[in-house]
């Protein structure tokens, strides 16, 4: 039944990096309840970069760690920095889902311990970075995305090299490690629009294994 209405397409972006096109549509409404419960506890800001801009893409996270920025440099913190308490704890819903995206793609056993959650306004961008603040690199990441369609560039293991554009919807789900681990990646500048379910915004979930 749901292969009829809801066709699952696997795209191949890079050695090891799949996009999984629809994967995370079942489960949106949990997910996106599942943010809100998040945003309420640890509220969504507008980090600042080490070198003192900004960033257009506010953040929370839930997990054990998350991923914060500020003057001091990139890390992986325990603790809400706005509020000092640990962050919330990683729903069910979104361990499960990252699991299973995850060994989809071919990687068993991903069990994040971190996921920031990244809310985009219209023109809110994230320029090319690699992910690599994590201990391991074994691990791949999980990138789940909901409400607004975006552009995400998918490079190569140099900033110089060329990205590829690849158009992200509601409930698309992108894995990449291995060799592509440390690929170059970022989300052009969000076009406005209104999702009937997320209204003016997108949501991204990025799952690590952080520790
Ligand atoms: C990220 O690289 O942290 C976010 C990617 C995205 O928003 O799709
Ligand atoms: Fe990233």
């Amino acid at each position: 039944m749901s292969d009829l209405f809801e066709p699952q397409e696997r795209l191949v972006i890079g050695e090891q990096a799949v996009l999984l096109r629809g994967r995370a549509l079942a489960a949106d409404s949990a997910l996106l309840s599942a943010i809100e419960a998040i945003a309420a506890r640890a509220p969504f800001r507008r980090m600042i970069t080490p070198g003192g801009f900004e960033m257009s893409v506010a953040m929370t996270n839930c997990g054990q760690v998350g991923w914060v920025t500020d003057r001091t440099g990139y890390r992986y913190a325990p603790c809400d920095p706005t509020t000092g308490e640990p962050w919330p704890a990683m729903p069910d819903a979104f361990a499960t889902l990252a699991g299973d995206a995850a060994s989809a793609a071919g990687f068993g056993d991903f069990v994040p311990d971190a996921c920031l959650v990244n809310c985009y306004e219209p023109g809110a961008r994230l320029s090319l970075h690699q992910d690599k603040d994590e201990q391991d690199y074994r691990h791949p990441v999980v990138s789940v995305s909901l409400g607004l369609p975006a552009t995400f560039q998918f490079g190569g293991l140099r900033r110089s090299d060329r990205p590829l554009k690849v158009p992200l919807a509601h409930g698309d789900v992108v894995v990449w490690g291995g060799p592509s681990r440390l690929v170059f990646h970022g989300v052009l500048a969000l076009e406005d629009g209104n999702h009937p379910l997320v209204g003016r915004r997108r949501y991204n979930l990025t799952f690590r294994r952080a520790l």
